[in-house]
């Protein structure tokens, strides 16, 4: 029987006695209520092939597929990788545009906030592991959002932030921050607070694609958006993962904002990522603010 223990005294699980490579609805349920409560979900020595790790995220609902729009009607979906090893097995160079990309994971965000569609969850599973760093940190802005002082909360609770893919890449590289695929989608606005449809609970929705808050001076947003963002990225909210490979942690991007840790970039290290897209029931649709 699959049973859990604490990641934190604030959030998330770890998961014992499950192989989610043979996951069934039952089972799936099961983790979803889990997902719903505690925000994020590890699992140790799991065996998912690519095929199990694409089955496994359909449970969660569509699978997010940014490259869409560039493969052939014939090319198949494959898993995308965060990784720093090329394809004949050397590591990118510390001041790559690949590496820098890599950097950008390190400011604090969720995933594909700058998207029509934004991601529900990301499933990542663990190939290869480096020595030291390289950890994946969880923050909750859940946990956050409920110790805020109501000064700092009503500055934003019935507003919302600007999105923009290339802001996040700027913020480490100019160079990088120009790549065509950072301006693909237009700028979007999501609502500050993401209502959790289960449970009521709400959550700070931030990232660090977020560059304005809506109907306010750009200045004074931006220094607003860097307040909340450390606000709910306290080392009381903050979960860091140092990863074995086998571990897969999926967390809820309505609730949870993460980042990645320095490592040498020498160490290869290789996790395969699945985004899933959020639907309305998820809330999505009460998060599209109209100004
Ligand atoms: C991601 C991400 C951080 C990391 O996969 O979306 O931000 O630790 N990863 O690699
Ligand atoms: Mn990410």
């Amino acid at each position: 029987m699959m049973h859990t223990t604490p990641l934190t005294n604030r959030f998330g699980v770890d998961v014992h006695d499950i192989d989610l490579s043979v996951i069934d609805a039952a089972g799936y349920a099961a983790l979803r209520a889990l997902f719903e409560d505690h925000s994020a979900l590890l699992f140790r020595k799991q065996t998912l092939d690519d095929a199990a790790h694409i089955r496994l995220a359909r449970f969660f609902g569509p699978i997010e597929d940014r490259l869409a729009d560039e493969r052939a009607e014939d090319e198949d979906f494959t898993v995308p990788q965060v990784s720093n090893v090329r394809a004949d097995g050397t590591t990118t160079g510390d001041m790559d545009l690949h590496t820098l990309n890599l950097k950008s994971n390190m400011l604090w965000h969720a995933d594909s906030t700058f998207l029509p569609v934004p991601a529900l969850t990301n499933i990542l599973m663990a190939r290869v592991v480096t020595q030291t760093g390289g950890h994946t940190e969880l923050a909750s802005s859940r946990a956050g959002w409920a110790d805020m002082p109501e000064t700092l909360k009503a500055q934003v609770r019935d507003t919302g932030f600007w999105h923009r893919y290339a802001h996040s890449r700027a913020r480490i590289s100019p160079d990088l921050a120009k790549l065509p695929m950072f301006h693909k989608w237009p700028d979007q606005l999501w609502r500050a607070v993401w209502r959790n449809p289960v449970n009521g609970a709400e959550a700070l929705y931030i990232a660090s694609h977020a560059y304005a808050v809506a109907g306010m001076d750009p200045e004074k947003g931006a220094a607003l958006i860097d307040e909340l963002t450390a606000f709910v990225t306290q080392p009381d909210y903050v979960y860091s993962h140092k990863w074995q490979v086998g571990d897969v942690l999926i967390w809820d991007q309505r609730a949870v904002l993460h980042r990645g840790t320095a490592w040498n970039h020498k160490e290869p290290r290789v996790l395969s990522s699945i985004c899933v897209s959020a639907t309305p029931d998820d809330g999505v649709d009460a998060m599209r603010l109209i100004v």
